[in-house]
């Protein structure tokens, strides 16, 4: 059974619960008010700490789908996502590593745990949606894109769930309201990270899993100027590339203990770090540890629970 989302829902600016209004909902505290367009609450208010650079990044991320020539659905892909490799012949890491991470979290963290209550966010199209219902799980998907081909309005395509455009460092949501909280190659997006998997904690229950996948990665030693994502930034796209130490240190400042720590693609963790690796118990997050440490640039899944 769905939980309505009104229950779910609090003002992003003070937390109280949300009424009916004028077709909106407001805040009966603050009297904001906001937006319900095509079935989704518009939660990304302009008066919210960085929503004007958020709200860039969502038209960056349509201008660039256009000129890709990707922005027009596509039901085939989207039916498949995201195992575009194993079903359209693609050859992507990118897609590789998401597939990985994917189903590490559904078949061996979250297991044969069923009628959960789990938010994405950075959801996008929501093309996870279809794994989570058929689990007889809620799944509430949240993006500050809100597109109908390319954000959250695709989302219907895979059927009726929640969906709410929303800033993950001002999630309008309830406190400990979900057994899940992840993201997908949305961490990174974060003005401020630290802040954005505190909120993920915030709203997740304790015991909850809290994930962090496919999470761009530096060496300590390179620069946060990462080349491949200057076409992005251009675009104002808000683009951070983090050492997997500060992925670490956010999540353990949000009081989430770290279950599991891996590439993003599942390599194992060669040449750097695999002495450590062999170790019982610890070795795999050590010897990751130490491999992302030394690589240039590639990707990290964190898997934590909530204290
Ligand atoms: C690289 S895309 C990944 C999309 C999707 N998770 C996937 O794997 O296909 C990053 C997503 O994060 C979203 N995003 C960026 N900043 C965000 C924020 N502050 N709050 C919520 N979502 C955000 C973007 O709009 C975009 O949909
Ligand atoms: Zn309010």
């Amino acid at each position: 059974m769905q939980t309505p989302l009104l229950e779910l829902l609090r003002c992003p600016f003070c937390r109280a619960p949300l009424a009916d209004a004028d077709s909106g909902l407001a805040c009966g505290r603050c009297d904001r008010r906001f937006a319900v367009e095509d079935g989704i609450p518009r939660m990304l208010h302009p008066d919210l700490p960085g929503a004007a650079a958020k709200l860039a990044e969502a038209a960056g991320w349509v201008e660039k789908a256009r000129r890709e020539r990707w922005y027009e659905p596509d039901d085939a892909l989207d039916a498949v996502l995201p195992f575009v490799n194993e079903e359209l012949g693609w050859d992507d890491l990118n897609w590789a590593s998401s597939s990985y991470s994917i189903r590490v979290l559904l078949d061996e963290v979250v297991g044969a745990r069923t009628g959960l209550r789990v938010l994405e966010l950075g959801a996008a199209k929501a093309w996870a949606s279809r794994f989570w219902l058929a689990r007889g799980c809620e799944y509430v998907a949240a993006d500050i894109l809100a597109d109908p081909n390319i954000g959250l309005g695709r989302g219907a395509f895979y059927g009726d769930f929640a969906r709410v455009q929303a800033d993950g460092e001002h999630l309008p949501f309830a406190e400990e309201s979900f057994d899940v909280v992840y993201c997908v190659a949305t961490l990174h997006h974060a003005l401020d990270l630290v802040r954005m998997v505190r909120e993920m904690a915030r709203v997740a229950r304790p015991g909850a899993v809290v994930a962090g996948l496919n999470e761009g990665t530096r060496g300590v030693l390179r620069s946060p100027e990462n080349p491949d994502q200057e076409a992005e930034k251009a675009l104002r796209i808000n683009e951070h590339v983090h050492t997997v130490w500060a992925y670490a240190a956010a999540f353990a400042r949000a009081g989430l203990a770290i279950r599991r720590l891996e590439r993003a693609d599942g390599a194992p963790p060669r040449p750097f770090g695999r002495l450590l690796s062999k170790l019982p118990r610890v070795g795999p997050a050590l010897g990751t540890l130490a491999h992302l440490s030394v690589y240039p640039y590639t990707g990290v899944s964190l898997y934590a629970e909530r204290r």
